[in-house]
């Protein structure tokens, strides 16, 4: 038997983009992904994922479901099977027979917690250290700025994190990379003397730091070891912050250096994100590229920039869809971009990445450098060269583009360069269609509860219609949540645990809706209220017909010198609603 909590933390810690991904690419449409459904065919895609709601619904199908379930339809896994490689690709531990959380398995909430606190405890010395303030006021940071990224100051000493935590022994600190112990097993704080960077997950969760040395010295940035929150290759600094730049702009900026990304910040380029003092991974690159339909990767001019952009182009390639770009700026040798914006400003930079040069021509440059084009034995080199890359690609498009360039350089023809390079043809997604809808009473109810269980205690569930599936739906998903326990659990763990039950359609459904038509947050409140007074009102209608059919019968005498009472009352509110006549 597993336990309801461990599904709810795995769903927790599960990207049902990354896992439906990794079977079915998806391309981002709007705050949604879409791509064409695998469990009907179809040639336009109507399967979706919500990466905010963490499920997928297809409006072809209505196939519909949490990571669990998608793993379980797609790969034809049992329950517990698909929990099972769920909690392995995360590095979950799955509790034992007895439902008991494993003994030394990595309790993810305690870490992120953990981390919550350290992150806070920074923020809280930065503001009393001169020293730290003088520097980020030097380096032309805000604070502004500063409290945007969370940047904060691990001060000199040994042990001062012991100060912001109940036991300082606790091991829970040294798993979070925070504290460690040394061969006499004394324990000591990993960031001492620090600026200290949190990175932040997608889930708005601290899962490591980068901590700057504020003069000189080794290591110049000292990180957070790889911990069950944190995988180097997966993450990227300041990407929780540029979201809403990258939708309005379509655009990212790779950049290499945390101080890059809060420079550009402070200079108005929200859009920038930095990879962990790695190599661009083609997660990167996917997770990037699923948020905006351009990417550019902006490194130093030297030798290790131009390497490292080279890097990102072949993980980019394999994974790069039609319609998707992406560009590469080198910028001056001895600049990086926080140099360099403040030197020359927001807008000439801004320039510089619409400016940036296409991927083909970046690819063809750099491989051009290393042939004599003056030569037929380079010329042919070069398409050589290019072959394994041509054949990754994922894009035709951009083939297409390659290899006419490859053409011009090489003089071969077009079609002798697609021959020599054994280019087989690509297929092309189709664009999304519109959903379709149906409309219902009680719908945007189910929709709130959905969207925010925490209201179902409000709900009077005695004033749901009769004989109403959406009611039935609704009071099945309110006594669901109140037996979950948690003031809040999120709708894939709701699913979960209506696996089976005969409402499940009705709740797909609306969940659906939900996808495409969230309420903005704070409006929920007042959305829900106005919901509930209404069926106050409905409820108030009823009663009042009641008793006027009553009283057409029997006469007013008939009544109950209650239920005159009751009249009377309806009577002048709706007197007052309504004008007399
Ligand atoms: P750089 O050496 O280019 O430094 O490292 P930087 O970003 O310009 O730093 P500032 O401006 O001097 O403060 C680029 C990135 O590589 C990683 C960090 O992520 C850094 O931002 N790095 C670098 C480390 O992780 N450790 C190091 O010791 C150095
Ligand atoms: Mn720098």
């Amino acid at each position: 038997m597993i336990p309801d909590s461990f599904i709810q933390e795995l769903l927790q810690r599960v990207d049902i983009v990354d896992l439906v991904d990794g079977y079915v690419p998806l391309k981002k449409t709007g705050a949604n992904f879409a791509a064409c459904c695998p469990f009907h065919s179809e040639k336009s895609p109507s399967f979706t994922v919500s990466p905010s709601k963490q499920f997928y619904h297809c409006f072809g199908c209505g196939a519909h479901g949490s990571a669990i379930g998608f793993l379980m339809e797609y790969s034809g896994a049992g329950f517990v099977d698909a929990i099972k490689e769920l909690a392995a690709r995360c590095g979950l531990q799955l509790p034992d027979e007895q439902g008991h959380a494993p003994q030394h398995g990595p309790k993810l909430k305690a870490l992120a917690d953990t981390m919550a606190r350290a992150a806070k405890f920074y923020c809280q010395q930065l503001k009393s250290s001169e020293k730290a303030i003088t520097y980020l006021k030097e380096r032309g940071v805000s604070g502004e700025v500063a409290r945007l990224f969370g940047i904060g100051y691990a001060p000199d000493g040994w042990q001062n994190l012991a100060g912001a935590v109940d036991d300082y022994s606790d091991r829970e600190l040294q798993l979070a990379g925070l504290v460690i112990k040394n061969e006499q097993g004394r324990l000591y704080d990993r960031f001492r003397e620090r600026v200290m960077f949190p990175i932040v997950n997608q889930k708005g969760e601290v899962i490591a730091f980068g901590g700057r040395i504020l003069g000189a010295g080794e290591p110049k940035y000292l990180n957070s070891p790889e911990t069950p929150l944190f995988e180097k290759g997966r993450e990227l600094f300041g990407l929780p912050q540029a979201r809403t730049a990258i939708r309005d702009s379509d655009t990212v900026i790779v950049v290499e250096g945390y101080m890059d990304v809060v420079a550009l910040a402070q200079h108005g380029i929200g859009n920038a994100v930095a990879t962990l003092g790695t190599a661009t991974t083609a997660t990167h690159v996917q997770k990037l590229l699923r948020q905006a339909d351009r990417v550019v990767f902006c490194f130093d001019g030297d030798g290790a920039g131009r390497k490292a952009a080279w890097r990102a182009l072949e993980n980019s390639i394999e994974v790069l869809p039609e319609q998707k770009s992406i560009g590469f700026v080198l910028l001056p040798e001895g600049e990086d971009p926080d140099s360099l914006v403040r030197k020359r400003g927001g807008e000439a930079f801004q320039r510089m990445i619409v400016e940036a040069t296409p991927l083909s021509d970046f690819m063809l440059r750099e491989l051009a450098r290393q042939c004599d084009l003056a030569s037929a034995e380079g010329r042919a080199r070069l398409v050589a060269d290019a072959r394994p890359l041509l054949g990754r690609m994922q894009s035709p498009l951009l083939r297409l583009q390659l290899v006419k360039r490859l053409a011009e350089a090489s003089t071969f023809s077009q079609a002798e360069v697609e021959r020599l390079c054994a280019l087989s043809p690509v297929a092309r997604p189709a664009p999304a269609r519109a959903p379709r809808q149906k409309p219902s009473l009680l719908r945007p109810l189910l929709r709130l509860l959905l969207q925010k269980p925490e209201l179902a205690p409000q709900l009077p569930l005695e004033l749901l219609p009769a004989r109403s599936n959406e009611a039935r739906a609704i009071a099945v998903l309110c006594k669901t949540i109140a037996a979950a326990g948690e003031p809040a659990v999120a709708y894939p763990a709701l699913l979960e645990r209506l696996r089976g039950s005969e409402d499940e359609d009705i709740l797909h459904d609306a969940a659906a809706e939900l996808m495409h038509q969230p309420f903005a947050e704070d409006e929920i409140d007042a959305e829900f209220a106005g919901a509930v007074s209404q069926l106050l009102d409905g409820e108030q209608r009823r009663a009042f017909a009641l008793l006027q059919g009553k009283i057409q019968k029997l006469g007013v005498g008939g009544l109950s010198s209650e239920e005159k009472q009751q009249y009377l009352q309806a009577l002048s509110a709706r007197a007052r609603i309504k004008p007399a006549g």
